[in-house]
């Protein structure tokens, strides 16, 4: 028999994602060496990177590449040299959101993980949460505000201008994100708050119907609770563990993932999955991983990047697009005891001793 493929394309993007890229590929080589699985990835332009090399964020081949792939690993876009351009051309918005839409990344799963080790990192008082913090938002990806139509500016009448977005759910749209949000929570403690503004936006009384009928139907034994999205915003400021699996609709868990990571100490340390409708070759979701940290570029091309978002991305896509759980959990505990063994780059050293981009890495591969 030959060996298991993973079959993936890498976009390393802009700014520290590169970098941080180089050494996600490195725990991946050296983990398949020892598992006897075969790296089959090609690397390809995206964000700033791809506008440089071929005039627009997302280059066709780029995203050919992607669906001949089974996963996406992905590092992070934009920086200052292309804010000028208009808003809808910024690789952020022209690179990922394509990116989403086209592959119906409806999923966002952004685990919330401080490390005890790490409290000291988190912006919240040590006694709010002295073993750390473990939650996990679900983020509907690909419906409400972002996407609805109509989506216009226009002159009206007199010279006055309006702009229009619109906010829309189709019953199956929450249906299909709340099946993530219950199998997330069947596999950590049963608990899921769902999200939402049904005090005054229509999507989100469909929302919390929806929502509230399927987890009755389906799963009756998971405990569901509801809150408005500007309480949430208060109650992950004041107590971040009451939550298990938050789970709510694009725009609201755009901000409320921000706030969960900030919560969380240093970006450096957040990955995420972003997963689809379609399955790849193995029957597993198509998915796009990568960190929540962005390109950071005052201090791009200096090799001190923080690359365990990167590599904790990696190791979720191991995890939903391959099946390679315990892969997985040996990368994440390599992490968790590179950290806790003092290796720290200069984002969670607090004035303490740092390490560079490449010494983090290997301190991980040591330890995988
Ligand atoms: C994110 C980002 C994107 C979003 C931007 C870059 C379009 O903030 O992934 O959270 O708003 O979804
Ligand atoms: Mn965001």
């Amino acid at each position: 028999m030959s060996k298991p493929e993973l079959k993936f394309t890498v976009l390393p993007g802009d700014g520290i994602g590169p970098e941080v890229m180089t050494s996600a590929l490195e725990v991946l080589h050296v983990l398949a060496a020892r598992a006897g699985l075969t790296l089959n990835y090609s690397t390809h332009p995206v964000g700033g990177a791809a506008i440089d090399d071929c005039g627009v964020a997302l280059p066709d081949s780029t995203r050919d590449a992607c669906a001949a792939a089974d996963a996406i690993l992905f590092g992070s876009v934009g920086g200052p040299k292309w804010e000028h351009l208009p808003p809808a051309e910024q690789p952020e918005r022209a690179a990922l959101l394509p990116l989403r839409k086209h592959f119906q990344l409806f999923a966002n799963i952004r685990p919330g993980l401080l490390y005890r080790e790490l409290v000291d990192a988190s912006p919240l008082k040590t006694e709010r949460i002295p073993d750390g913090i473990d939650m996990v938002c679900i983020r509907e990806l690909t419906g409400g505000i972002y996407f609805g139509q109509p989506k216009t500016t226009r002159t009206l009448e007199g010279g006055d201008v309006e702009a229009i977005d619109t906010m829309v759910y189709k019953r199956s749209e929450i249906e299909r994100i709340a099946e993530v949000a219950a199998q997330t929570a069947l596999a950590r403690n049963g608990k899921v708050c769902s999200v939402d503004k049904a005090n005054v936006l229509t999507t989100s009384v469909l929302w919390r119907k929806t929502v509230t009928e399927f987890f009755a139907q389906k799963y009756p034994q998971l405990k569901l609770s509801h809150m408005y999205v500007d309480n949430a915003a208060m109650q992950l400021a004041r107590d971040p563990n009451q939550f298990d699996v938050l789970f709510t609709e694009n725009m609201f868990g755009d901000i409320l993932s921000d706030e969960m990571a900030i919560v969380c100490g240093s970006l450096g340390m957040l990955c995420s999955a972003s997963l689809g409708t379609g399955r790849n070759t193995h029957g597993l979701p198509f998915g796009l991983y990568e960190p929540a940290g962005g390109t950071a570029p005052d201090i791009a091309g200096k090799g001190i990047a923080n690359p365990c978002a990167q590599i904790l991305s990696a190791a979720l896509m191991l995890r939903y697009s391959f099946g390679l759980d315990s892969l997985a959990a040996t990368i994440e505990s390599a992490v968790r005891e590179a950290v806790g063994d003092g290796y720290r780059t200069g984002d969670i050293a607090f004035g303490g001793q740092t390490v560079n981009t490449a010494q983090m890495t290997k301190a991980i591969i040591e330890r995988l």
